[in-house]
Order: C-alpha cells, then structure tokens, then sequence
C-alpha cells in the first residue's frame, strides 16, 4: 500500500487549479469558487505542502489596497495556522481585457509599462511571503495573426522585460529566480514560447540566464505532439528543470488539465522515473515542488474537487512506488544491460583521442562489420519498455 502523502513529498497546487468554478468558453460556472483560507486547510489537511497562485486568484483585479491587504492577511493567517508555504507565485497578465494583445508584448506601449508594474507588485508579494520560484506564462503573449505581430520585435519587448525584472531582483538580493512556462497555443492562436526548446533558447539570449529557468507543463508539450518526459529530460540537461506543472493530457488537441496520469500513462510513469531516479544510474534529478496545475472537471461538485486533488497526489506516488520496483528489478538491470543503454554513458572518443589515431584505429572503419547489423545485433528496447509496462501495471 503507498503512503499517504506527506509535505515531505512536496505536493503542491495552484489557487485557481482547486479554486477553478468549472466556468468554460461554453458554459457557465457549475460550482462556487472555494475561498482561500478553506483552501490552505484543505490542502494541509489532505498532506499537500505548498500553495501557489496569481495575484487575481487571492484578491480580485481592480482591488483596493485595502481589500488586496485583507486578503493577503488572511492567507498568511491561514499559512501560519496550517504549516503550508508559498513556494511558487505568478502574476494574472491574460484574464483582464487590458491584456487582450499580452502583457509584455503588447503591442500597445502603455499596457505593456502597466504589465510589468502588476508583475513587481506580485514580485514583492511573493519575496515577502518566501516564495522560490517566480512562474511567467506568457498565456496571451501571442498573436493569431502573421501581419499582426513582429515576433522578432516582440521577443525583445519580452527579453527587455525579463532582463529588467532580473536586475531588480539581483539588485534586492532576493533569494527568487524565474521560470517561464512554455505552451504552443491557447488561449492565443500561437503563444511566443511555445514549447520547452523555444524557451530555453530565449533564456539562453538572457543578460542573466542563470536566474531564469523552465516551468514546463504535461500537457502543453502534449498539445504539440512533444514526448514530456523527453522534454523534461532536455530541460534537466542543461540545469533548467527550476519547477514543474503535472496534469494529465490526451493527445493533440486543447488544454485539458486533466488529473495527473489520466491522460498518457507511460510518459507519466517515464517522467516520475525520471523525476525520482535520475535515469538510469542516477539519483533524484528534481528537488522541487511536485506542482499540479489541473482543472477539476466542471462535472464534479466540492466533493469531486477534492477526490481529484487527492487523486493527482496518490497517482504521483503510486507511479513513484512502480518505477522504483522498475529500477530493483534484475531483470530490468539485464535488460537494460543488453539494450547497451549503460554503454551510451562511455564517450565516443578515448581520452585525448584526434583525428589521427581515429584514423589509425581499423576496427573503427576497415575491420568493422556493418552487414552483422542486418538480420542481427537487435538492441531489445521492445523487451525493456514491455518490462516497464509489467511494473506499470503491477504485474512484477
Ligand atoms: C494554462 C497555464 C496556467 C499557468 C498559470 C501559472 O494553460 O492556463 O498552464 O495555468 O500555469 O497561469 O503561470
Ligand atoms: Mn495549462
Ligand atoms: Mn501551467
């Protein structure tokens, strides 16, 4: 039996993920949005450790700063009353009409100086609250039209914006870093950032790449087609991976948001395998917050909302439980062995090797057998991914 969840577990999950009221582009809320105090109770009480949230989650847009204090108040009341934390903040740039064309992006100068006023307002919350990571999704910075938007232009709006907001931080000393979420499209018909290779790309163009890091989601590489897991990979490889949002997804198609596992089971049992043992000889490769960013589906009444917030959880730790039982198994190890997985960790190349000795060495080239490759030499990858289906499944 899988343990319960614990905080060391480091479960944690958007204010608007419990508190979404099943309002969608054809249909009405099914449901009242939870307040944020019966919120944290919740969450600490099911073994969540974190919440996180955008700026209009816990005090409307527009607010007074009095109203915006009150609610800020009673979240730290409830923090303080419950144990849970703040480890990640963001900022709303996409509900509100001013941010129809985007928030950094705007065409528009003004809205863009406004965006970015909101994002240090938010910024400031999130230092003095402790929050670790500053998520940016760039939802409405975008453009459905090809004549409507210079995207070399506006991805210098955007640098100049990041950069701007790195300095500040680096600049207060605060312990904050920023991590972009990508996503290929919705609610813009094509979104700047689209997938996890276009922002590491853009973070690599950065005056301080090293304070901006990822925050990729499931479903948002599934929506393009992309292997998450393979993504995650990638983002791991060049000290990226700052934070994560899990759900579930099927296929190409919308957002679905859907509980994390219920949507490509494999590639959630890869990416916890991942996220838990590094590949294949390794250790943990991810120290953050197991962040879900799923939608309870506008089916479900209160009830249904905590069913499936605890549902994310058990399923994060019983795909946990699976790949370490992959992992233990000889079998896989012998398996693993004869699909020279192991051996891709040995470099090409000896030590000091050049051109020349490369040359010198026949069994690179003249005495090399090529033709033992057909009808022979099969790497057995289908044995190994169907013993990682037996584990999947709790078969072995
Ligand atoms: C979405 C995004 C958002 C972001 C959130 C935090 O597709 O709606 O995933 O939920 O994660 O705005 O930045
Ligand atoms: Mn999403
Ligand atoms: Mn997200």
């Amino acid at each position: 039996m899988t343990n319960k969840p614990t905080p060391n577990d480091k479960f944690s999950f958007g204010l608007w993920t419990i508190g979404y009221n099943g309002i969608d582009t054809f249909g009405k809320p099914t449901r009242e949005a939870l307040d944020v105090v019966h919120v944290v109770e919740k969450l600490a009480e099911i073994g969540a450790y974190g919440l996180s949230f955008h700026d209009d989650d816990l005090f409307a847009f527009g607010s007074t700063d009095a109203e915006r204090q009150t609610q800020i108040d009673r979240l730290t009341k409830a923090l303080a009353d419950t144990g849970l934390i703040v480890p990640m903040v963001t900022t709303n740039l996409f509900t509100a009409p001013v941010f129809k064309d985007g928030g950094f992006t705007s065409n528009d100068r003004n809205v863009r100086r406004f965006a970015i006023r909101k994002v240090l307002r938010q910024l400031e919350l999130g230092v003095e609250l402790g929050a670790k990571t500053f998520v940016m999704w760039g939802g409405r910075e975008g453009a459905e039209y090809d004549s409507a938007k210079n995207v070399r232009v506006a991805l210098e709006r955007y640098r100049e914006a990041v950069n701007f907001l790195g300095d500040y931080v680096l600049s207060q000393g605060w312990d904050i870093r920023f991590a972009i979420e990508p996503k290929p499209n919705e609610p813009r018909g094509d979104i700047l950032l689209p997938t996890v290779g276009h922002a590491l790309a853009f973070i690599g163009s950065l005056e301080h790449p090293e304070l901006v890091g990822l925050n990729p989601e499931v479903g948002h590489e599934q929506m393009a087609g992309l292997n998450f897991a393979a993504g995650i990979a990638q983002a791991l490889y060049h000290d990226k991976l700052f934070h994560i949002d899990l759900n579930g997804q099927r296929g190409i198609k919308y957002d679905q948001d859907l509980v994390f596992a219920h949507g490509d089971l494999h590639n959630a049992f890869a990416l916890v395998d991942l996220l838990e043992n590094g590949g294949p000889n390794g250790g943990p490769a991810y120290e953050g917050p197991r962040h879900f960013d799923y939608k309870p589906s506008r089916t479900e009444d209160e009830s249904g909302v905590w069913d499936s917030a605890k549902a994310n959880m058990r399923n994060y730790l019983l795909l946990k439980e699976r790949a370490a039982s992959f992992r233990a198994d000889p079998e896989v190890q012998n398996a693993l062995a004869a699909a020279k997985v192991f051996e891709l960790e040995q470099p090409t190349l000896s030590q000091g090797e050049t051109v020349e000795s490369l040359k010198a060495d026949r069994s690179a080239w003249e005495d090399f057998n090529t033709d033992a490759y057909f009808n022979g030499k099969g790497f057995g990858f289908v044995r190994l991914q169907q013993l990682a289906t037996e584990h999947l499944l709790g078969a072995s």
